[in-house]
């Protein structure tokens, strides 16, 4: 398909932990876009660090494997300044993120590097533009099929905007 100039050639995408959200948008992404024809580089992030070194949360995993998205391989990591050089685009999956990842962009001093733009990752979103893809650490099955639900939009968003 026939893309913008503007399109980004790298996406992180982050949420708190990196177990249940940021691990599930970023199989999803992967297959999407390659499914769209885009080469990207994808990858995913945590703003805490509690669980790094961890796979997925069993529960993500599970409802992912059911909708076609194998994520039982990746491992957990924290955000670090230096994704802020090596991405275009960083995506936070809620309010709250986002907010954090904007105040460790505002901690990086260096001038003559371009920074990755921060963004909501359901900014592109037809449906659920502006909203937070919600935590589901301590939901139910039913907070775990919403987070494919919202994050499968949400990638179909950003497609869409990156198509001339
Ligand atoms: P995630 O979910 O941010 O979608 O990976 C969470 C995972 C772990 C915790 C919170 C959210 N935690 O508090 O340990």
């Amino acid at each position: 398909m026939p893309i913008k100039a503007s399109t980004p050639s790298s996406v992180l995408l982050v949420c708190l932990g990196n177990i249940c959200r940021s691990p599930t948008a970023e199989e999803i992404f992967r297959q999407q876009a390659a499914i769209a024809g885009l080469s990207m580089k994808v990858d995913s992030a945590g703003t805490g660090d509690w669980h790094i070194g961890h796979a997925p949360d069993e529960r993500a995993q599970r409802h992912a494997k059911a909708h076609g998205y194998n994520i039982n391989k990746l491992v957990a990591r924290q955000i670090s300044a230096d994704d802020f050089r090596d991405f275009d685009l960083i995506l936070a999956m809620d309010a709250q993120n986002l907010a954090n990842l904007q105040s460790i962009k505002n901690g990086i001093t260096d001038t003559d590097t371009k920074l990755a733009k921060l963004a909501l990752f359901s900014e592109e979103d037809p449906i659920y533009g502006g909203d937070d893809v919600p935590d589901p650490y301590t939901g139910d099955s039913n907070a775990f099929e919403e987070v494919i639900e919202r994050i499968e939009s949400s990638v179909q968003g950003w497609i869409e905007s990156w198509k001339i």
